[in-house]
């Protein structure tokens, strides 16, 4: 089997700057790049700009400057955001490049060679946005089907590309390799576009001159998806470099589902006919909106990712994207989602096992621990990780990031839950010592795995994780030079805990006014309608942390049944916040909210106190948070 693996992107058009769509389509890119990386792959992660072009010859005439000068100020933003949202691209190819020319043309010609390029004259409409070529019968109301546009009228002399030809090569090959396009839905729209029979291409133009001239009549510059889409092999080398061209090819090219059809109709025939092999893959992703909208330049809600990046955090942004949306299907941004996934996902789940697991290392063990195959494996915990990780690699193979992801998160859920079962501080508080060793050893392990897996997706927290429970290498290199690593419960040594981090705070909601608590003063007996006038409800404590600077409050999050909301109370001296994660507690929902410390309250914990100490009011059975007191 070979050792290496192959991913690029679309290249980007360089008459616009980059939104979400392009983040995202790179971000998934980069996240498989980085997943055959830690497997151990040799890999080779591709991206770069699409710079020849009617379209962006338009583009630059309306700004005044020369397509090249658009193209070298526009191409700085694509670098500086991959840059900035860590993506590990292995080279950033630009088709204004020497080397790009180079192989177009040798393409053009091996085509040519082949008897499968003829001299004609095409007659039909195009669409300059989407630089198509379109016939009478694809037109909707006189426009582009894809962009709605509206079209030119061209009738000039033109090179055509044999398509036709290739039609049952095509499907054979697509019938043959039943994960040559992903996903499926998007496989059977290709086979009946391909059914229909394929027409003759056009692959150059005259009334253009930004491009690659055609070799030998200089008239001529080749349509720019011919010159786009030999991108991919320009980069590893071809036909010069046949080792590297070799060691790569074929690759599995990431793309929105707009430009399906050039990536596995057109790509694969002029491959065909060029006796290169196909693709190995074609994985053609779904389209966002923004707050439910299309974006456009015309309707300036296109998102800035930069700014995106620096709102929510780049892994948080990176997560987002990949976890909201099963890849392949439509997705839809909005900052209320983000918030929801940040805090949910992220602060609570993540950021509190992380939180809560190492401080319980520090506080009960001194910060150090040994690995779990010395101080003995958890056979519960090993089960859970082998069943999530197998979930998480088969689901990662078929790029079905959120599924990977809700895998990964399985395995979230079941430590924490395992902290409130195992109750480490009443095993720290009764001497169980070894018994203690034992549960921190499984947690930090799997704590260890958790940071490796969410590597791809998460590379800076991730790493943070991993130097905090004692790892001094990032990731990859650890991982790459010691892959039983990947095996729960193999590696052995001794760690010491580095830090506690904070990985992800909480967005909080814009807080309205925060009114004073009114102190009751008369005492005097209620009716029933005041009585119900008070709201007590069953929350479950999702995390807690003592307030800083304060020995006696412990600020809650605590699920009322509905969301999350803050409660700080005055237990501090009576509980650790460790212990109260996953219980049941009584408060008062409808308190006007209080400000104690600087920390918003919205609500009050219910507690009995005598001369032994305090004691939570919680209910005798579990039952649902939202239950209300009667
Ligand atoms: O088509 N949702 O470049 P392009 C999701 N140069 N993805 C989106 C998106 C959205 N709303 N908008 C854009 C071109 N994308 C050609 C490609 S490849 C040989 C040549 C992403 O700048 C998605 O990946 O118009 C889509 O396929 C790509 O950007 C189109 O980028
Ligand atoms: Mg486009």
């Amino acid at each position: 089997m070979k050792n290496t693996f192959y991913v690029t992107t679309p290249i980007y058009y360089v008459n616009d700057v980059p939104h979400i769509g392009h983040a995202y389509t790179t971000i998934a890119a980069d996240v498989i790049a980085r997943y055959y990386r830690i497997l151990g792959y040799d890999v080779f992660f591709l991206t770069g700009t699409d710079e020849h072009g009617q379209k962006i010859e338009k583009t630059a005439k309306s700004q005044g400057i020369s397509p090249k000068e658009l193209a070298d100020k526009v191409v700085v933003n694509f670098q500086t955001l991959w840059k900035k949202l860590n993506i590990s691209n292995n080279d950033f190819i630009r088709t204004t490049e020497k080397r790009h020319y180079h192989t177009v043309s040798h393409l053009f010609k091996i085509i040519q060679e082949k008897g499968d390029i003829y001299l004609g004259e095409y007659e039909d409409w195009y669409c300059i946005p989407c630089e198509t070529f379109l016939t009478d019968n694809q037109l909707i109301d006189g426009k582009c089907p894809e962009c709605k546009r509206p079209v030119d009228r061209l009738k000039e002399e033109s090179y055509f590309f044999k398509m036709s030809k290739y039609t049952e090569p095509l499907l054979k090959h697509i019938e043959d390799n039943p994960d040559f396009i992903y996903p499926l839905s998007r496989r059977n729209e290709i086979v009946s576009f391909v059914k229909q029979g394929l027409r003759d291409l056009s692959i150059s133009r005259t009334s253009t001159r930004w491009g690659i001239p055609v070799p030998g009549n200089d008239n001529h510059v080749i349509y720019v998806w011919f010159d786009a889409l030999t991108n991919y092999i320009t980069a590893i080398g071809y036909p010069d470099n046949s080792e590297k061209f070799e060691k790569y090819w074929p690759a599995v090219h990431f793309i929105g589902k707009d430009i399906l059809k050039f990536h596995a109709v057109y790509w694969p025939c002029f491959l065909l006919s060029a006796g290169i092999p196909l693709p190995k893959r074609v994985v053609a992703h779904g389209w966002w909106t923004v707050e439910g909208q299309k974006m456009s330049k015309s309707l300036g809600n296109a998102i800035d990712p930069f700014s995106l990046a620096d709102k929510y955090g780049v892994d948080a942004f990176r997560y987002f994207l990949l976890r909201e949306v099963p890849f392949g299907l439509d997705g839809d941004f909005s900052d209320s989602a983000m918030t929801k996934r940040i805090n949910s996902d992220l602060a609570n789940d993540l950021g509190n096992l992380t939180k809560r697991s190492t401080s319980m290392v520090e506080k009960f063990l001194n910060g150090q621990y040994q690995s779990a195959s010395s101080a003995g494996i958890d056979e519960k915990v090993l089960s859970v990780f082998l069943d999530c990780q197998k979930r998480y690699d088969d689901s990662m193979k078929e790029t079905s990031f959120s599924r990977a992801l809700e895998s990964l998160w399985d395995f979230i859920g079941f430590l924490n839950k395992y902290i409130v079962e195992t109750e480490p501080w009443a095993l720290n508080k009764n001497k169980k010592t070894e018994e203690l060793k034992k549960v921190m050893s499984n947690l930090m392990e799997g704590l260890r795995l958790i940071a490796i897996y969410t590597y791809p997706f998460m590379p800076e927290k991730a790493n943070l994780i991993f130097s905090s429970i004692g790892f001094k290498e990032d990731i990859e290199s650890y991982v790459r030079k010691n892959f039983d690593s990947l095996v729960f419960g193999k590696i052995s040594g001794e760690f010491t805990i580095t830090q506690t981090p904070d990985l992800f705070p909480r967005i909080e909601k814009e807080q309205s006014e925060i009114k004073k608590e009114e102190p009751v003063t008369e005492k005097e007996l209620i009716s029933i309608e005041d009585f119900a006038r008070v709201e007590i409800l069953i929350g479950k404590v999702k995390s807690a942390e003592r307030v800083p600077k304060s020995d006696k409050l412990i600020k809650l999050t605590v699920f009322d049944g509905n969301k999350d909301r803050t409660i700080v109370a005055g237990i501090g001296k009576y509980y650790e916040p460790e212990s109260l994660t996953g219980k049941e507690i009584t408060f008062i929902a409808n308190l006007k909210p209080a400000k104690l410390m600087g920390i918003t309250s919205e609500g009050m914990v219910l507690a009995v106190s005598d001369e032994d100490g305090l004691s939570l009011l919680t209910p005798e059975k579990s039952v649902k948070a939202g239950s209300r007191v009667r």
